[in-house]
């Protein structure tokens, strides 16, 4: 199979995320760094800017499968960050607790909600997390967070078995207050 559209079987489909007003271009530049290739659906919904669409395979960018679309945050959404903001801001054991769980999603990344993508190899999994330090990181500080494991030796040479986690809140897929983490998979062929 070298195409997703002629796969005919059931799968998970895509991720919906979104970025705040104002930061298509940080959001685009996440996913290239990441190594996909960003297409403009031209659905805008009911707003002003279109859905993009990031493919994790440069080489077979499926506007309806394997992607994770970007959109920016709806009012409704923006009404309730914003509230969670405040409350952050006026009620120092919330903020802790916050502050708590963003912690964990840094340092203890294996069960806090996220998405993943696979990459071909372990080196690609390592390239993908230097380029988005050398992408963003001056310009994000502690929005961005990039660590990778090698949890344990794999056999043959070249099958390096690497996992990278990124923690931020550039794009998210639920609240930006919690920040989405996303990791990057590699899954070498024995
Ligand atoms: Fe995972």
């Amino acid at each position: 199979m070298n195409r997703i559209a002629d796969y005919s079987g059931n799968l998970l489909n895509h991720v919906e995320t979104l970025y705040r007003p104002g930061e298509r271009e940080i959001a685009i530049r996440m996913a290239t760094a990441l190594g996909c290739v960003i297409s403009d659906t031209g659905f805008k919904g009911d707003g002003d800017e279109s859905f993009l669409a990031a493919h994790p395979n440069p080489g077979d960018p499926d506007p309806r499968n394997n992607a994770f679309f970007m959109s920016p945050m709806r009012p409704e959404q923006q009404a309730l960050e914003a509230r969670l903001v405040r409350l952050a801001q006026d009620d120092a054991g919330f903020a802790a607790t916050l502050e708590t769980y963003r912690h964990t999603a840094r340092t203890k990344p294996f069960g806090v909600s996220h998405f993943a993508l696979r990459y071909a190899t372990g080196d690609a999994v390592a390239d993908a997390a230097e380029r988005l330090k050398a992408m963003l990181g001056s310009e994000l500080g502690e929005r961005l967070h990039v660590r990778v494991f090698e949890p344990g030796e794999s056999g043959a040479i070249g099958a390096r078995l690497v996992q990278g986690f990124v923690y931020q809140d550039v794009i998210v897929s639920g609240s930006f207050l919690y920040g989405q983490l996303i990791e990057l998979q590699s899954q070498p062929h024995h």
